[in-house]
């Protein structure tokens, strides 16, 4: 087939009086795989919510397979063939896998009813053809992320969708689950069904796409072929100036004392038995695969999971860890992997979400004024750079990436001891990455001590001074950064090989 399976020409649309797309230009085609790039807030999703028909546009033209559409409604968009896979799953969790993917246009027997058992082969065919193996008839709760993504894809397929948007995609996935994907997507491309893929991570673009477009402030900057474009050029594409190299580690010299001591850790079935030492000024790197106890690791010294087992001593003495406002009391802070779930309100003002950790800490102090908070809220989301137009609008309207920037910001507004944040430049763009590595170095050098958990290994090396690698909820390998020659060394020890 010739010509584009989308193009979206001179797009513009505002929110209220601030404008988010200005005369952007887009357009895929099929069989192919489009990524678009840009800075946290630059218009990605809005545009892809224009295409999804969830939004509608101010102005500009739509054509689907040389055809002009009007998406004024998911479902119209839907009807017109574009798939969406969301970024926060859109399935329900009691229903099975074939039940989810026929939500809305089940398959009914004689009598009316859903049919299960057509839906279920049904399901099996799509699966089929998608290459990958899942059982139709299990609940979506009893299945792993990858496989609630897998049905999303099933489920746009099955409503014969030739255009698929894919918003970040992997954030959530291990490597050999975002692998599966990607070779999902190689298959799906021979299949002629065009794939936008949204993501702030460059080795996957050119690992996946065939083009790129950037957008900066809701304006197109390019559109190339990945095989003619360096990731430099890009990079500046997306940020408008040259950035430093900012994935390598400088030597940070030795750390101060002791100032965290974990001691036989047990907690639920995944944290079995866990000791380590942070000491002040000294970044901690923590490693594993997917279910190896990190995140369970962070929540319990978060006070968020009950300890079974084993104590933790900040400077000597023992933390009560009963609750999170117990750890933040004593000087911790935890920067959680779910932002949306546990990092924010959505519904409330982004001061408030900025302010709500520093109430636990009022009672040690004077009562916070109004005035003091609006400064205070201010302060902070111009230190972290968060783009908002007003803080007094809910938090929900902001960019994912501005949204993670708020979660920082807030637990850093406590000036914890210790901060513990986990997976923290998910879903960030290039530019805000480099200044959260910054950040998280400076904290260390300010004498905190911070434990960073991350699935991304060269942002681990980069800021590391030392890398625990967990295993089976307990410790396998401690390592000094000087220790660790590349990202391979650093990959064969989370993999369990020496
Ligand atoms: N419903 C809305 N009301 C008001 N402003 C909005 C709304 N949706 C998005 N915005 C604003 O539009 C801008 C673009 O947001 P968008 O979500 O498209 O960015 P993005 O490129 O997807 O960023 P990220 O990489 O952080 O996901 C942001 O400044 C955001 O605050
Ligand atoms: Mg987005």
């Amino acid at each position: 087939m010739t010509g584009f399976a989308v193009e979206m020409r001179g797009i513009s649309k505002a929110f209220d009086t601030v404008t988010v797309l200005s005369e952007v230009d887009f357009a895929v085609r099929h069989g192919e795989v489009h990524a678009l790039a840009g800075e946290n807030g630059a218009g990605k999703s809005t545009l892809m919510k224009i295409l999804q028909g969830i939004y509608e546009l101010d102005s500009g033209t739509i054509e689907v397979d040389g055809r002009p559409v009007r998406l004024g409604s998911p479902q119209a968009a839907r009807a017109a063939g574009i798939g969406m896979v969301f970024q926060e799953f859109s399935l329900v969790p009691t229903l099975t896998v074939a039940q989810n993917i026929f939500l809305g246009s089940e398959p009914r027997g004689r009598t009316g009813l859903i049919d299960d058992r057509a839906a279920e082969r049904r399901s099996a065919e799509v699966f089929a053809d998608m290459g990958v193996s899942v059982d139709p008839g299990r609940t979506v709760a009893s299945l792993s992320t990858a496989y609630w993504q897998l049905t999303e894809i099933a489920k746009a397929l099955a409503q014969d969708a030739r255009v698929l948007i894919m918003d970040e995609p992997t954030a959530s996935l291990a490597k050999h689950e975002a692998d599966a994907l990607f070779e999902l997507i190689d298959r799906l491309k021979v299949r002629g069904i065009a794939v936008i893929y949204i993501s702030h991570r460059m080795e996957e673009v050119y690992r996946i796409a065939d083009r790129i477009t950037v957008l900066r402030d809701g304006r197109w900057v390019l559109t190339e072929s990945l095989a003619e474009i360096t990731p430099p050029q890009i990079v500046e594409a997306i940020v408008g100036r040259r950035l430093e190299a900012q994935l390598t580690y400088t030597d940070r010299g030795d750390a101060g004392e002791t100032l965290l001591e974990a001691t036989g850790l047990r907690a639920g079935g995944r944290v079995r038995d866990v000791s380590f030492r942070l000491r002040a000024g000294e970044i901690l790197g923590l490693a594993g695969l997917m279910g190896s106890g990190r995140t369970e690791l962070a929540r319990c010294l978060f006070g968020i999971d009950r300890l079974d087992a084993g104590e933790v001593r900040l400077r000597g003495t023992r933390v009560d860890l009963s609750s999170p406002g117990a750890a933040i009391a004593a000087g911790l802070a935890l920067i959680p992997e779910d932002r949306r779930e546990q990092g924010l309100v959505l519904d409330h003002s982004v001061r408030d979400n900025l302010l709500l950790p520093l109430l636990g800490r009022l009672r040690r102090g004077p009562v916070l004024s109004d005035a003091a908070g609006r400064r205070l809220s201010q302060e902070l989301l111009e230190r972290f750079s968060v783009k908002v137009a007003d803080p007094a609008r809910p938090v929900r309207l902001l960019s994912g990436g501005n949204q993670q920037k708020v979660v920082i910001a807030k637990w850093l507004g406590t000036d914890p001891d210790v901060l513990i944040m986990d997976e923290p430049t998910a879903g960030v763009d290039i530019g805000t990455k480099s200044e959260i590595l910054d950040m998280i170095r400076g904290l260390a050098d300010a004498g905190k001590g911070v434990l960073v958990i991350s699935s991304e290994l060269p942002e681990l090396l980069a800021v590391s001074d030392r890398v625990l690698v967990l295993r089976d909820g307990t410790v396998h390998r401690e390592l000094h950064r000087r220790d660790i020659p590349s990202e391979e060394a650093l990959q064969l020890a989370v993999q369990g090989v020496s």
